[in-house]
């Protein structure tokens, strides 16, 4: 749509304190429809007459703001009447971030101290068939909100007792109108809504809230109070080895609210932020607090859930639960790494290791197609992919893994969903990936040189390392393999020519095989099966698993490793071994955290030690999904729904359940385009009992016998 408003902002900088833009108009006409259409350089919320307009948080979303800014549409028919006024707050949000948190780039301070503004537009349609069209231009004035300060990484501060005074004419500002396009990834939204479990008292006599689920949005309390009373309330996700409030791990993100009070009774939440938590620690707080004064709002994208994954085991249900719960604190516009501390970024490594759970668990097909657009835009001309998308880290660098998320991503969201589309609009960027590397590397079908994050967190990492032991050239290299065949697939499938590609795909194997004959670590043999990059992959499987159980069947992976540790071990016989990985509850394993009260998925295996320390302060989430990918695992191999590779989207399944002894039963569903696949397995005196659900022709294979079937419930025994 071609907009006629103007881009306006405040006539004089209001430092930290947001301002509110108001219009108001009048008319004696009946309206038949209205719209606004809405944006702004900032987060924003708007209120007509007093109503909230929409239930879009964070407006507008967060996109390569410099090449594309979403505006929204709401039908605000309801909202007019004769007299009319229109308020809209804007907050910083990420469009004025201080964004890394642990450094100063160039760009982190432009960005800081660019100007913040709005642009909108209301068409209105008269029941007697005129029109009118209201713009943000220098009739609208503008004035301090009550919102004195509020920001991504520190939090907000609200002065209750506030009142705009004085009203100013708003100044209209030159800005591109050229990159905005409509929403085109899901609103933001307030979903569940958590009551807290108990307010305490810490050894260190500090008052606690606990809601008992770490969640990412923001708390709403009710407070009576007197006008002039102040809140300060600072968030956390776990406990110390004490049990005191403990955010160290936060770094330089202070994560607070403050809140002067009004008098009398009164509800407030922030809107123009949002934090990761479990635990609030009210520093200042009137009266004796009680859990009924709070309720943990969880604020992220408006994605539909469609997987189900059930055990016997209670410890494996709460690990699907907090991996259920990461995704939700994380996919909040843009996957990111983790939502409490100065990151808070669009991780690409990240992002592609989880797509595929991600895409069972939830459907993120509008999600992930507005990330991918904006990771084409932020592509270098050279074809590097940035670390994190939206790019604010700006270094130039790409890293194996992370970068390759440009292939892994669209490849994935085209095979859960089976919509070719994303591949077309994504297609130039995942060629440009793999040229890019062909024309960075230091030695010719392989990748060499350059910086990379390595088998980040590898537990094989040496003493005072974040990267496994993993060559990084083997690493870039295996990846550079599977982004080039990714392409190859790709290409087919939209019916472009990808010879040149074929050709390199070739080329790259038989270097790969001739340079790396043997394979040093876990995560080496892992990758080297999962890309078809062995010569002999029942060998090289075989061997991993030896490895593991001279380990003492113990992971030695990281965030490259990982993802695909039990996929190649039941891939190749071992599904038992996968099992004892999946169902350990000692250390290094995905139960651990569970034991250790874990409610979301956390960055490192042992976040906290058996002794009850933290590992470090410094790279410490307990809310980071990557090492929740193991739930693909249970949907395509534990309960052995697959997609068919021909038939995208669910339209053919293949369904092959591995049950395993350490469970007396397992079920999972995928609620498909084409309706829910479900497949369940039981012991039950020394039979097996297999029930399946499928909407579409499938392939099911029950130990070594396979057949065909049409849509139909089947019950099967071995
Ligand atoms: C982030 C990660 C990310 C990594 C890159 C960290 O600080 O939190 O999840 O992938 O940096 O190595």
């Amino acid at each position: 749509m071609e907009f006629q408003a103007k881009w306006i902002r405040t006539s004089e900088d209001t430092g930290g304190v947001c301002p509110v833009f108001r219009k108001g108009w009048k008319t004696e006409k009946k309206v038949e429809r209205a719209i606004l259409y809405l944006t702004a350089l900032g987060v924003y919320e708007a209120h007509l007459n007093g109503k909230r307009v929409g239930n879009y948080v964070l407006a507008p979303g967060w996109t390569a703001y410099d090449k594309r800014l979403q505006y929204q549409e709401y039908d605000i028919t309801d909202l007019v009447g004769k007299e009319n006024e229109l308020t809209v707050t804007l907050g910083k949000g990420w469009f004025r971030s201080p964004m890394p948190g642990w450094q100063d780039t160039p760009d982190k301070l432009q960005r800081m101290g660019r100007p913040g503004g709005i642009l909108g537009e209301i068409h209105i349609v008269y029941m007697d068939g005129s029109e009118e069209v209201i713009v943000t231009d220098q009739s609208w004035i503008w004035g301090e909100s009550r919102i004195r300060f509020s920001e991504i990484y520190d939090g907000e501060f609200c002065d209750d007792t506030f009142v705009t005074k004085e009203w100013n004419t708003v100044k209209e500002f030159a800005w591109s109108k050229e990159i905005l396009i409509p929403q085109e990834g899901e609103e933001i939204r307030e979903q569940e809504v958590v009551t807290a479990k108990s307010v305490f008292r810490t050894p260190a006599g500090e008052m606690v809230v606990d809601f008992g689920q770490e969640i990412t949005g923001y708390v709403e309390f009710t407070v009576d109070a007197h006008a002039g009373d102040r809140i300060h309330i600072l968030h956390g996700e776990v406990l110390d080895a004490e049990g005191n409030f403990y955010n160290a791990n936060y770094r330089s993100a202070k994560a607070e609210i403050n809140y002067i009070c009004n008098e009398g009774t009164q509800t407030w939440h922030p809107a123009l932020t949002f934090f990761g938590f479990r635990y609030l620690l009210l520093d200042e707080f009137p009266g004796e607090a009680t859990p009924e004064q709070f309720r943990g709002i969880a604020v992220y994208s408006n994605i539909r859930k469609t997987g189900e994954i059930r055990t016997s085991d209670p410890a494996l249900n709460q690990l699907i639960s907090n991996i259920f719960w990461g995704q939700r604190g994380n996919f909040l516009d843009v996957p990111t790494d983790c939502p409490q501390r100065d990151e808070r970024l669009g991780w690409t490594g990240d992002a592609q290791v989880f797509t595929k759970t991600a895409s069972y668990n939830f459907d993120v097909e509008r999600f992930f197609t507005k990330w991918l657009h904006d990771l084409a835009a932020d592509q270098m001309e050279n074809g590097a992919v940035g670390h994190v998308v939206p790019d604010y880290l700006v270094g130039g660098n790409a890293s194996a893994a992370w970068a390759d998320a440009a292939t892994i991503c669209p490849w994935q969201i085209y095979q859960t969903y089976g919509n070719p589309q994303i591949l077309k609009d994504q297609f130039a960027s995942m060629k440009k990936w793999v040229d890019y590397v062909t024309s960075h590397t230091t030695t010719p079908y392989l990748w060499t040189g350059g910086e990379h994050f390595g088998d980040w967190l590898g537990l094989d990492a040496p003493q005072g390392s974040y990267k496994g032991s993993s060559r990084e050239d083997f690493i870039a290299s295996a990846f550079y393999a599977h982004s080039t065949e990714l392409v190859i697939k790709a290409g087919r499938v939209i019916g472009e020519d990808v010879k040149a590609y074929e050709a390199l795909h070739e080329k790259i194997v038989e270097t790969f095989r001739n340079t790396y004959p043997e394979y040093g670590t876990q995560t080496e043999h892992i990758l080297a099966v999962q890309f078809g990059l062995a010569e002999d992959c029942q060998k090289t499987a075989d061997a991993l698993a030896q490895m593991i159980r001279n380990d003492g069947c113990q992971m030695r992976t990281g965030f490259v490793g990982t993802p695909y540790i039990l996929h190649v071990l039941s891939n190749y016989g071992y599904t038992d071994l996968a099992y004892t990985l999946l169902c350990r509850k000692e250390y290094p394993s995905w139960l651990y955290a569970v034991g250790k009260g874990a409610t979301t998925i956390w960055e490192h295996w042992d976040g906290i030690m058996e002794n009850g320390e933290f590992w470090s302060t410094d790279m410490n989430s307990f809310n980071h999904y990557a090492y929740g990918s193991v739930a693909d695992w249970i949907y395509e191999q534990a309960a052995g729904i697959r997609v068919v590779e021909e038939y995208p989207g669910f339209e053919k399944v293949r369904i092959h359940p591995k049950p395993g002894t350490q469970l007396e039963w397992l079920g999972a569903s995928i609620e498909t385009r084409h309706g829910k696949i479900s497949s369940r397995w039981t012991h039950t005196d020394g039979a097996i009992r297999y029930e399946i659900v499928t909407p579409v022709p499938a392939q099911i294979v029950i130990g070594k016998k396979e057949i065909k079937v049409e849509p139909g419930t089947y019950v099967f025994w071995e």
